[in-house]
């Protein structure tokens, strides 16, 4: 049987982290047949919540959990781990300065760059969950120069998976028929959710036909199915009077689980990834592209069309990101 993989999540006495690790204890994320062993990590005013959810995980009974590690200690919490989902981070609250969070989120991120660069498994994949997503990976990448850039990356996933879900409800599809949607640049309501390469497998035939000409309403596609997919997290506030965290948890799952093992073919997924300058997005930023995974690599899927529509949302998204990294920056000094 399998060695072991060691599985660490930040924040783990919040809410994701309270849906996200069963599903790594039943396998969702690195496969049934790949035994885990926990790796949870939270501050002190949250020490006593997390013994909570450690007595929890010992309670369920998971045959694959083979170890769990609850601390408040951040070099024991990233010791040995191969998969890295950080949640943990600093919330915005009522009347702050967008500048007061970043730098919360700025310091929080420069050090567990430093903790992991020094205690990670070699080849450790790690997603930034925490908002600002994008910032905080680019901050976890700039503090951990050891770690290769393109094992650090933030989920975009959740929003992949929200655009899915609109369009299958829409067509009356099922949402595993539907693929190939892009999430553009940011986790945030400047993100580009667009279909132009997006497909619909037709139960009469197998065939997968474009969602533009199945839909066949473009101002709904270029307007309110856009303007859903961005204000989705608030519309879940709104209802839950919490923030989305099942569909978070289970989409960073997604998210580990097609890099490691691999998309199918045909696929892509979105996943914030370090800019390599494709499609003419700023180099050096943290950016959600369309990509496939093969063999624990991602790849950025060239060669797309884009037209002045999307460009326009492409740039509008690159802009704000910049914006982000200076303030991140400018909160270093
Ligand atoms: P939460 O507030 O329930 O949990 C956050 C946990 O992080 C708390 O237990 C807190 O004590 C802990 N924490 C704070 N600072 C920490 C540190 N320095 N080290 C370790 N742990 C620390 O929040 P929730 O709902 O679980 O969300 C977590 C984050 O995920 C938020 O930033 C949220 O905005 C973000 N999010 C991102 C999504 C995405 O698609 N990228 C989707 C949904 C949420």
């Amino acid at each position: 049987s399998k060695d072991p993989v060691r599985v660490l999540v930040t924040g783990a006495a919040g809410q994701i982290g309270y849906a996200i690790v069963p599903m790594v204890a039943r396998g969702v994320m690195l496969g049934p047949d790949q035994p885990v062993i926990l790796h949870m990590l939270d501050i002190e005013p949250a020490a006593e919540a997390l013994k909570g959810v450690q007595m929890e995980l010992l309670d369920a009974a998971f045959p694959l959990l083979k170890g769990v590690v609850a601390t408040t200690d951040v070099a024991e919490a990233c010791k040995g781990v191969k998969v890295a989902v950080m949640v943990g981070g600093f919330p915005r609250k009522e009347g702050m300065e967008r500048k007061d969070v970043m730098s919360r989120n700025v310091s929080i991120y420069k050090a567990q760059a430093s903790a992991l660069e020094k205690n990670a498994a070699q080849g450790c994949k790690v997603v930034v969950v925490a908002n600002p997503a994008n910032t905080n990976a680019l901050i976890l990448k700039e503090f951990a120069p050891s770690i290769p850039p393109d094992n650090i990356t933030c989920l975009t996933r959740l929003d992949h998976n929200r655009a899915l879900g609109q369009i299958a409800g829409r067509v009356k599809a099922q949402v595993s028929d539907v693929k190939n949607v892009i999430i553009w640049g940011n986790h945030s309501s400047t993100q580009y959710p667009d279909v132009n390469h997006a497909t619909v497998r037709t139960s009469c035939n197998g065939e997968d036909r474009s969602v533009r000409e199945l839909v066949a309403d473009d101002p709904w596609l270029n307007g309110d199915f856009i303007a859903t997919v961005q204000q989705r997290g608030a519309a879940i506030i709104k209802a839950r009077k919490l923030s989305s965290a099942l569909s978070a948890a289970s989409s960073a799952c997604d998210h580990i689980r097609d890099w490691v093992l691999g998309t199918p073919k045909g696929t892509w997924v979105s996943m914030g990834v370090y800019s390599d300058g494709s499609y003419g997005v700023p180099a050096g930023l943290i950016y959600s592209f369309p990509v496939t995974c093969d063999n624990g690599k991602w790849s950025i899927v060239q060669g797309l069309r884009i037209d002045d529509f999307s460009r326009e949302k492409m740039d509008a998204t690159a802009k704000e990101l910049s914006e982000e990294k200076a303030l991140a920056y400018s909160c270093l000094n």
